[in-house]
Parts: C-alpha cells; sequence; structure tokens
C-alpha cells in the first residue's frame, strides 16, 4: 500500500530500487550513519524484511529518494512502533525527510492506531536528531554501547520518542 505526504509518496520497495540504493549507501554521508548495506544486505533487510517490519520507497516525483521504514511491537501491553530512514544526499536539506517522516508517523497513529512511536539514532548524529525534533520526536535518553558503527565498534545512542498528540 502507498502513503501519500506533500510531495513524498512512500510506496513498498521493488526489486528495481535495488541498484538505486546500492548507489545510495555507498554514499559517504549514508554509509557513515548506516554501515554495510551492500547488496546482500539490502535484499536480505530491505526488500525481504521480517515480519513487523515494513520497508517504504521515498519517492518524489517517481524518483527514489531513500527508504523509511517501520518496525511494529504490538505485545499488548508494550505496543508502539519505531522508525528508521536514509534519503540520498542530493536530497539533504530539502524537506524530503521531514515529509517522510510525518507521513508515515501519521499512518502509524492514524491507521495502525499506534499511540507511540520511537527511533533511535546514533547519539553523535546530529543532522538526523535536529530532523527528528523538527517531525516532533524528544530525545528520553542515551543507549550506552548501543550499535555498531561504521569503524565496527560499539556507539551510544539516543532513544527518541513521540506520542500521538505530540506530531506536529
Ligand atoms: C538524517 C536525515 C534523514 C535527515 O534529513 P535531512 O534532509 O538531512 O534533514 P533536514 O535538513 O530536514 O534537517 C536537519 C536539520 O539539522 C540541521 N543540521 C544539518 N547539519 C547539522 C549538523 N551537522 N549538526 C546539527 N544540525 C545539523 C539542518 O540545518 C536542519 O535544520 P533546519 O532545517 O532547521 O535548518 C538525512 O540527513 C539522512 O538520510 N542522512 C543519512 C542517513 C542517516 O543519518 N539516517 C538516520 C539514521 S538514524
Amino acid at each position: 500500500m502507498s502513503v501519500s505526504g506533500d510531495r513524498v509518496v512512500l510506496r513498498p520497495l521493488q526489486v528495481i530500487d535495488v541498484d538505486a540504493l546500492e548507489k545510495m549507501f555507498a554514499e559517504p554521508a549514508v554509509a557513515r550513519w548506516w554501515p554495510r548495506f551492500d547488496r546482500q544486505k539490502i535484499e536480505a533487510e530491505l526488500l525481504h524484511p521480517d515480519e513487523d517490519t515494513t520497508v517504504y520507497a521515498i519517492t518524489v516525483d517517481d524518483e527514489l529518494a531513500g527508504v523509511i521504514q517501520s518496525c511494529e511491537d504490538d505485545e499488548p501491553d508494550y505496543r508502539h512502533a519505531g522508525l528508521d530512514i536514509a534519503v540520498a544526499t542530493r536530497w539533504h536539506g530539502t524537506g524530503v525527510a521531514v515529509d517522510a517522516l510525518r507521513t508515515l508517523a501519521r499512518h502509524l497513529v492514524k491507521v495502525q492506531g499506534h499511540h507511540r512511536l520511537t527511533i533511535d539514532p546514533a547519539a553523535d548524529n546530529s543532522r538526523a536528531i535536529a530532523c527528528y525534533e523538527k517531525v516532533g520526536f524528544r530525545a528520553v535518553g542515551v543507549m550506552r554501547r548501543y550499535e555498531r558503527g561504521a569503524d565496527g565498534t560499539f556507539h551510544d545512542g539516543l532513544l527518541m520518542d513521540m506520542l500521538a498528540d505530540e506530531l506536529e
């Protein structure tokens, strides 16, 4: 199912997107924060994700600008959805990321009925943190040595969350 925002259309990822994604994940500004996404990992984790994960191509006028995904935890007592995004360098600073994040967040709240959304950038990914704050996410706290970075060592992550009525 596709979801439309102001400029973006989020549509299911397709096999024909893999070439463009391979190029995007090789860009230094993207690879720094989404390391090791070679063709094999793109196919395994984005084209054929786990059943709780939904991956969308972010498109602008039918051009692939990036990927955005939601991972839904439907355990009734802890129900929430996590988001993640990567946008190709030429689209950074154009508003496409904010549009895509708002569009998916609205879909998760209004259609999927989630009351709480999370996102977990690297603690030193200031650009991503500033972008997520614009959408309405707030810092919860630092998760120490949370994820393995591009250099192979474990780095801190920042847990951010947003409640349904905080969506801007
Ligand atoms: C993270 C990402 C989605 C953000 O999208 P974007 O289009 O670059 O973000 P925006 O331009 O909308 O917002 C970033 C904000 O941070 C500011 N910013 C830019 N570089 C910054 C930096 N180094 N430090 C702090 N703030 C910065 C911008 O000025 C902007 O604020 P403004 O609109 O008020 O001027 C995009 O950069 C991306 O895909 N990067 C590579 C992959 C990645 O990091 N993914 C996130 C993993 S959690």
